[in-house]
């Protein structure tokens, strides 16, 4: 037993073991090793950031194409360049599916998805497979941190139990109020606010919430992060820190539902609700604008809020905003596909047998994720009622099946555009020449405001 060196470490009263004092001084110096595990959207990147700070990094993940490329020095995230791949190599980052590799770092870090089941209930079997891989190889001192999007209650309910269950030493997750000599290891859950495809925020420039299972956790998670992050910021649980980023994706969701419902009610007015959204963001307090859209879309916004939903109903509660909102999100592709059959109608072509072609494919402008997109929903109610449905996304040459749809597409060239009938933008791409593609255009009808400032009778907004 012994102290630990690093100042921070004055706030623990209590004596921690040597294991924890040199992982300490080996987080703080940078020389630690870390574990992540889970190398896609989310783990990938975190992955690059920490052995750029100097942390020897190691990837674990189930699937091994990814570990294969990455240990070929090759991406498969569009904006992830190979380079910085290839950097964190010569750096000494490598992947593996190998678990046993777990023993030797000092940080683990789970960035596995948390999806909603088809009951669209929480799915945390990602977690709870990830928890047992981890268990038999966990050693004393180390920290876990979790970073999946869940609900609150997730860490101490779900993973702690199953990692104290099933690893072989008998380690117990470490709590303030634990006798000093009981061998542990540290857990903490730290959530992922990355905004794919927004560059106006530098990752660094991001402050980092960190909720440890105790002060030792905490200080232990805030070293790693504090490697990578200008700012973190403590808060005094995991549920306290799990709670937070279901507060700020419902904060979001909710109140782009309430310009979904208000940009319909707009246009039966016949006023703008673009140029109504930026004159009330000209005010300089008490108002954050959010825009309308062809609904939801990502593995966030559409799923972390109905975790909570979930949640409250053990205390037999009931999250009226959350479904509300969900519900109004939820009909927006109904809506877009509507907007383009009544757009068709009134120049006296019927949906059925028309040729339509879907611009963007994604969920948001200029990344290459297209889970719980809402144009795979329009495609398919588009399909559904006849169309003739083709697409254009320049980050997939093809798409095939997944989760919720099975299209079998490929994505059809950006020419004859007046041999749709309709060109419908769900996607606003940077891309694409939204000038020309009106011009060539028989009928446009955007769901971004992509055509904002071209002025044509082809254009129908929705
Ligand atoms: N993508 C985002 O923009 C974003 C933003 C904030 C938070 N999040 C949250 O982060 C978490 C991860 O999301 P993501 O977008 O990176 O998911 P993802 O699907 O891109 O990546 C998850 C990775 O985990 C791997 N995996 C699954 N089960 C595993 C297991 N048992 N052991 C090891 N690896 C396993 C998968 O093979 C995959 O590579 C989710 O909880 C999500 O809600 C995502």
């Amino acid at each position: 037993m012994g102290t630990a060196t690093n100042p921070g470490m004055a706030t623990l009263s209590a004596v921690i073991s040597e294991s924890v004092v040199s992982r300490l001084e080996r987080i703080h110096s940078r020389t630690a090793s870390i574990g992540v595990i889970g190398l896609g959207y989310v783990g990938l990147p975190l992955t690059l950031l920490l052995s750029e700070a100097g942390f020897k990094v190691t990837g674990f993940d189930i699937d091994a194409a990814k570990v294969e490329n990455l240990e070929a020095g090759r991406s498969y995230i569009h904006r992830i360049p190979q380079t910085e791949i290839l950097r964190a190599r010569t750096q000494g980052f490598g992947a593996t599916c190998d678990f046993a590799k777990l023993v030797h770092q000092d940080a683990v870090i789970i960035c596995v998805p948390t999806p909603l089941d088809e009951h669209r209930e929480p799915d945390l079997s990602f977690i709870r497979k990830t928890a047992e891989s981890i268990a038999p190889w966990l050693v004393e001192g180390q920290i876990i941190v979790l970073e999946s999007t869940t609900y609150p209650g997730t860490t101490e309910e779900v993973l702690v139990p199953i990692l104290e269950a099933g690893n072989r030493q008998g380690l117990r997750a470490r709590r303030a109020d634990m006798h000093a000599e009981t061998r542990t290891f540290q857990i903490a859950f730290s959530p992922e606010r990355e905004d794919p495809g927004n560059d106006s925020v530098a990752r660094r420039d991001i402050p980092k919430v960190i909720g440890g299972l105790d002060p030792l956790a905490s200080e232990m998670a805030s070293g790693v992060y504090g490697a990578i992050f200008n700012r973190t910021v403590p808060v005094s649980s995991t549920a306290v820190a799990e709670m937070t980023k279901l507060l700020e994706n419902i904060y979001r969701c909710v109140n782009i539902a309430l310009v979904n419902e208000l940009k319909i009610l707009c246009l039966k007015m016949g006023i703008d609700i673009w140029e109504v959204i930026n004159a009330a963001a000209t005010k300089p307090f008490g108002f954050h604008p959010f825009y309308p859209g062809p609904g939801l879309g990502g593995h966030c916004i559409p799923i972390d809020p109905f975790y909570l939903s979930w949640k409250a109903r053990e205390w037999d509660f009931h999250t009226r905003f959350i479904e509300l909102a969900g519900e109004v999100n939820g009909a927006m592709p109904q809506f877009v596909v509507q907007s383009i059959a009544a757009a068709l109608n009134r120049h006296s072509i019927a949906l059925r047998g028309s040729r339509i072609l879907v611009l963007g494919l994604a969920y948001k402008k200029d990344i290459d994720d297209l889970r719980e997109s809402p144009s795979l929903t329009i495609i398919e109610s588009l399909q559904q009622q006849g169309a003739e449905v083709s697409y254009n996304d320049p980050y997939f040459p093809t798409v095939g099946r997944g989760r919720h749809y099975n299209l079998n597409m490929t994505c059809a060239p950006l020419t004859q555009l007046h041999t749709y009938a309709c060109i419908v933008i769900v996607t606003d791409h940077s891309d694409y020449d939204y000038k020309t593609i009106v011009q060539e255009a028989r009928l446009v009808v955007d769901t971004r405001n992509a055509t904002k400032g071209i002025d044509s009778p082809k254009i129908v907004r929705c």
